[in-house]
Formats: C-alpha cells, sequence, structure tokens
C-alpha cells in the first residue's frame, strides 16, 4: 500500500517513464503476449524484494527474467544445444528456458530462489521488447497479480489485484495469447515444466524428440505447478456435458452454453479469453462454473492445466 499507481500510456512517454521507475528500482507491470508481468531490475536485490511483497509471493518460487534478445540472454545463462536449437526457433515468444545459470551473471538470488538455474525469455510483445531495450537491464517479472490468482490480461486486471502495491502500470491492452509461457527445462533431456503459449507439439517437433514430462508427485521444480493455482473464487467442474442446477454453463465450441470460450471451437481464441472470462464470471457472481471438454491438444493443453488448477481444492 501507499503507493499511488500510475498507468501509463502506450507511447514513448509512457514507456520511458517505466524504463525510468524500473531503473530505480520501483516496480513496474507492463504487458507481454502471454500475460501482464510485475518487473523489477533482476540485478537489485530491493527491487526483486519488491516484487515478493507486492505479490505476497512465497520466496521460495523463483521469478522468469525477461531480455531483448538471445545475445542478452546468453550474457547470464549457458546454452547448451537444445537451448541454442528452441530460442533460436521459438525467441522472440512464449516459451521460457530453464537454464544453468551463468558465471558473474549479477542476478539477485531472490530472482533463482538461490538456485543453480535461471529461467529465461525473451518476449514478443512490442511494448515490452520497447521496456527492456529502453531499460537496458534483465527484468525479473513474474505474472502481475497477487500470488495464487488469475493472472492478468488486460492493465485493468493488474489494478485490480495491485493498485497501491506497486509503482506503475504500462497499458498495453489485452495480451494476444493469454496464457502463461510455456516452461522447459534443459538439463539431460529436455523436460516440460509447465505447459503455455507455445504447444509442446511444436517444441517436440523443433527437438525431433518428445518433452520428459514432469513426475507428479516429485519435488515441486515450478511453484506454478502448486496444485491450487491461479483460482477464481468460484467453484469449477470440468468435462461437464450439462450444467446442474445453480451451475454456470462455460462452453467449447457450439451449444447451449451461458458462456463460450470459443464459439467456433478455436483453441488460440478461447486461450485469449480464459482468464479474463474467469474474472468476469467471479464479478457477475457465479458461484459454481461447469465447463465443458476442451481438447487436449494444442493450446488446449494448456487451457485445461490452468482449468484442473483453478479446480483444485483451495489451501
Ligand atoms: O508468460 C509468462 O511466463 C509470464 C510473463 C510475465 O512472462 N510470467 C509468469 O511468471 O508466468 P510466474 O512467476 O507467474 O511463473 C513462473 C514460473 C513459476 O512457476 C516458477 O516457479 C517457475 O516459473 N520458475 C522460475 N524460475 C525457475 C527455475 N529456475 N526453475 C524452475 N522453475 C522456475
Ligand atoms: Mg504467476
Amino acid at each position: 500500500m501507499g503507493v499511488e499507481t500510475e498507468i501509463l500510456r502506450a507511447d514513448g512517454t509512457g514507456v520511458a517513464r517505466a524504463a525510468a521507475l524500473l531503473r530505480a528500482g520501483s516496480c513496474v507491470a507492463f504487458p507481454t503476449e502471454t500475460v501482464y508481468g510485475l518487473g523489477a531490475r533482476a540485478d537489485d536485490p530491493t527491487a526483486v524484494a519488491g516484487i515478493f511483497e507486492a505479490k505476497a509471493r512465497p520466496a521460495f518460487n523463483p521469478l522468469i527474467v525477461h531480455v531483448v534478445s538471445l545475445e542478452a540472454a546468453a550474457a547470464i545463462a549457458q546454452f547448451p544445444p537444445e537451448a541454442e536449437r528452441l530460442a533460436a526457433a521459438f525467441w522472440p515468444g512464449p516459451l521460457t528456458l530453464v537454464l544453468p545459470l551463468g558465471a558473474d551473471a549479477g542476478i539477485a538470488e531472490a530472482v533463482t530462489a538461490d538456485k543453480p538455474t535461471l529461467a529465461l525469455r525473451v518476449p514478443e510483445n512490442a511494448l515490452a521488447r520497447q521496456l527492456l531495450q529502453e531499460v537496458g537491464l534483465p527484468i525479473a517479472a513474474p505474472s502481475a497479480n497477487p500470488s495464487g490468482r488469475v493472472s492478468p490480461t488486460t492493465a485493468a486486471h493488474v489494478i485490480e489485484g495491485l493498485s497501491g502495491r506497486i509503482a506503475a502500470v504500462l497499458d498495453g491492452g489485452p495480451c494476444a495469447v493469454g496464457l502463461e509461457s510455456t516452461i522447459v527445462g534443459i538439463a539431460d533431456t529436455p523436460k516440460l515444466l509447465r505447459p503455455g503459449g507455445l504447444p509442446t507439439e511444436a517444441i517436440e517437433a523443433c527437438l525431433g524428440q518428445p518433452l520428459a514430462m514432469r513426475s507428479s508427485g516429485g519435488s515441486i521444480t515450478a511453484p506454478g505447478q502448486l496444485a491450487s493455482h491461479y483460482a477464481p473464487r468460484a467453484t469449477l467442474r470440468l468435462n461437464a456435458k450439462t450444467a446442474r442446477p445453480g451451475e454456470v454453463f462455460l462452453g467449447f465450441g457450439p451449444g447451449d452454453f451461458d458462456e463460450n470460450l470459443s464459439q467456433a471451437g478455436d483453441l488460440p481464441e478461447a486461450a485469449a479469453r480464459l482468464f479474463a472470462m474467469l474474472r468476469a464470471l467471479d464479478e457477475n457472481g457465479a458461484e459454481a462454473i461447469a465447463v465443458s471438454p476442451i481438447p487436449d491438444h494444442g493450446l488446449g493443453r494448456a487451457i485445461n492445466d490452468r482449468l484442473r488448477r483453478a479446480a483444485a481444492p483451495r489451501p
């Protein structure tokens, strides 16, 4: 609390103000093609602490660092051959690589939660790129929501969750992809740590081999994988063929629903609308939501992942 959060326009003045605030060590939310991120300079422990405080994020949960280019990424992390290949194919874009932290990377320990690895991504959103270019520093940025809540896909969502807790939000309109990045760990074999905005099929085609899967029940390598996450207030029931009394029926594809993620049955459209839809249903006082089945391929995998977490019992 205590600060009035500035809402900055998507123009040169807005980007310059956001960059100045970030350089000075403040927390600033900004759009990416996936979701809005809450940025702070990754080399400054005090600035990074501000992220954890604003989000009430547990300290064991490390942050993704955002840079403007592969060159900037290579200065702070090591790139095994698979990582080079994926970065060349998919950056800028909705892919995060977890890589061995570079020697003398100068990244604050809280960013990696003291691990020897660094999560890195080069976003594609034009405003994000202008901002990173102008700041000229690696920027740590988790999704710009209070910990455990649904990620924001508009500046208004950011304000709803974090107003008064962060210096500013750069308003770039709605996010094109609408789901967080796909996270791939590059260890012995590339491993899917979180499905997201880049379909796993594309990653596997690029690598010419299947991704290893995170073993369930093992230790949590990406705390975004904690069971209850991305949670709206309403309860969710998945793979529903019909709605029960009192439930709002959220559909996919043609049919008789109260709301629809995509009438046309288009997965990218459904992904882009999912989080805003969950928020709108919350706002309209829905207590129970029944969701019709979503195909489990392409972006459907990430949609189903987020729906399962939204449906999981709350702590
Ligand atoms: O699309 C996105 O990835 C967005 C935008 C803002 O870039 N960011 C995002 O950040 O979703 P966040 O903090 O909400 O999710 C990052 C996930 C967390 O689950 C975290 O545990 C995991 O990345 N992570 C970060 N560093 C890691 C590391 N070194 N090893 C394993 N997982 C890591
Ligand atoms: Mg998040």
